[in-house]
């Protein structure tokens, strides 16, 4: 396992670049198994999540070529349409894989993704669409198998706005009979890059970024050319880097849309914002104030950013109350971060976070992904040495972010600790 050594105290300074968005890079990578020919792919992120799913890709007969920031993949001579057990127990976010290879081969066989860090992470959302678009699912063993003559487009009606479930039943209804009509659907910008890369494609998609998406089934995609988005939640952990350091940062990033709720919580807290040409600039205050946070489907304030909020509020002055509706145990990094000094007291969804004046370096351990970012942001601050241990979890989702935050002025360095 590796970690990260962080010497707090140093306040962040300069600009640094956004990597392309994780989220939206897995189910656009997912979208070229629809086209039986080569989609090239630009500013996919080089983590380890991107890294899996095209392992996913190559296992399934894609062709898969890496060069310079660039993926071609060819989907031509695909074989199979399972997705192997020990690949799909990697990463939940797979199953989205599962919509893109029915919505192409009517049939398709993965196991349960199995809960992760943050919460059970059912898929019955998921399940309950294919089933509407006509697709016959059976479960034994740990093991879903989905088939159909052929997908029929429906209305559905998400009972929760899922960002997954919405991702996959508009990669599986791509080739449908009919339209598919998605209503509560979910309309984060990942969803919106997407369809926006599907319809240049050739596919008949509306309504992405809105309540209610429709499909159009059609006959054939092509080859195309697609630029990812940039990443709104490095975008907004960046900008909180600056923050918790009294520091003064700019992001080259051009979507500030995507983080209206980051920068207005930011500014609330006491930060001066400026969105320049292309990019953000953020000028923290000598102290942080308290603010009160709820995670809410976009456009609120995004679930991502709660741990990496927190980290702030913890060095603020006074007391902030923090709701997390969307998942149901989102807070296992509160227990490390304590042990930096936090005060912060959890009861069910919510975390009341009393700021203190200094954290004070302690050797903690990454609990998940965001968990993990909001602990070294802590370091960053915190008087002394934080070691930062499983840091493998933050490299699913970070590209380079020692790399990023040492060009700020970061003490950081990677020790791997596997001896
Ligand atoms: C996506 O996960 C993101 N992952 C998550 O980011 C993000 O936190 C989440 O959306 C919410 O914005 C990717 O895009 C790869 P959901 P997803 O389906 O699709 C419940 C990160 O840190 N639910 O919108 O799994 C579910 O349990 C990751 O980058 C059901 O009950 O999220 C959760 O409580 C973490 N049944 C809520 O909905 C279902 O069938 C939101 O889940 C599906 C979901």
């Amino acid at each position: 396992m590796a970690s990260y050594i962080i010497e707090g105290g140093k306040r962040l300074e300069g600009e640094v670049k956004v990597s392309g968005s994780k989220n939206a890079s897995l189910p656009i990578i997912a979208a070229s198994i629809l086209n039986p020919g080569i989609t090239r792919l630009y500013n996919i992120p080089n983590i380890h999540d991107t890294q899996i799913t095209l392992e996913i890709l190559k296992y399934l007969g894609c062709k898969v070529r890496k060069n310079h920031g660039k993926i071609e993949i060819n989907s031509k001579n695909m074989t199979k349409r399972d997705i192997p057990e020990h690949l799909m127990h990697q990463m939940r976010s797979t199953v989205v894989l599962a919509g893109a290879i029915l919505g192409r081969f009517k049939e398709a066989r993965f196991s349960y993704p199995g809960g992760c860090d943050i919460g059970a992470r059912p898929i019955d959302l998921h399940l309950s669409a294919f089933k509407k678009l006509g697709i016959n699912i059976t479960e034994e063993g740990g093991f879903i198998t989905c088939k159909c003559d052929k997908i029929i487009g429906a209305n559905i009606d998400l009972d929760f706005p899922s960002v997954g479930a919405t991702e996959n039943i508009i990669l599986a209804s791509i080739y449908a009979e009919g339209i598919t009509t998605i209503t509560n659907s979910a309309m984060e910008p990942e969803i919106v890059d997407l369809a926006n890369c599907l319809n240049k494609m050739g596919a008949k998609i509306e309504g992405a970024g809105t309540k209610v998406i429709q499909i159009e089934g059609v006959k054939k995609l092509k080859d195309i050319s697609y630029t990812v988005m940039a990443d709104r939640i490095e975008a907004g952990t960046l900008l909180c880097a600056g923050a918790i350091t009294g520091g003064n940062i700019c992001i080259n990033y051009k979507t500030p849309d995507h983080i209206t709720p980051i920068i207005n919580k930011l500014e609330e807290a006491g930060c001066k914002i400026q969105i320049a040409k292309g990019k953000i600039c953020l000028q923290a205050p000598k102290r942080l104030k308290a603010v009160d946070i709820k995670t809410m489907p976009y456009p609120g304030f995004p679930t991502d950013m709660q741990s990496i909020f927190v980290s702030i509020l913890t060095i603020a002055k006074g007391t902030s109350v923090v709701v997390e509706n969307i998942f149901e145990n989102r807070y296992r990094y509160v227990a490390e971060i304590k042990r930096m000094g936090a005060r912060i007291t959890t009861e069910g969804k919510t975390a009341i976070i009393k700021g203190v004046r200094k954290l004070s370096g302690a050797k903690v351990k990454s609990t998940d992904l965001r968990g993990g970012a909001c602990l070294v942001l802590a370091g960053l601050a915190a008087r002394g040495t934080t070691t930062v241990t499983n840091i493998e979890y933050i490299l699913r989702g970070y590209e380079k972010l020692d790399e990023k935050l040492k060009k700020l002025g970061a003490k950081i360095k990677i020790e791997n600790n596997d001896k």
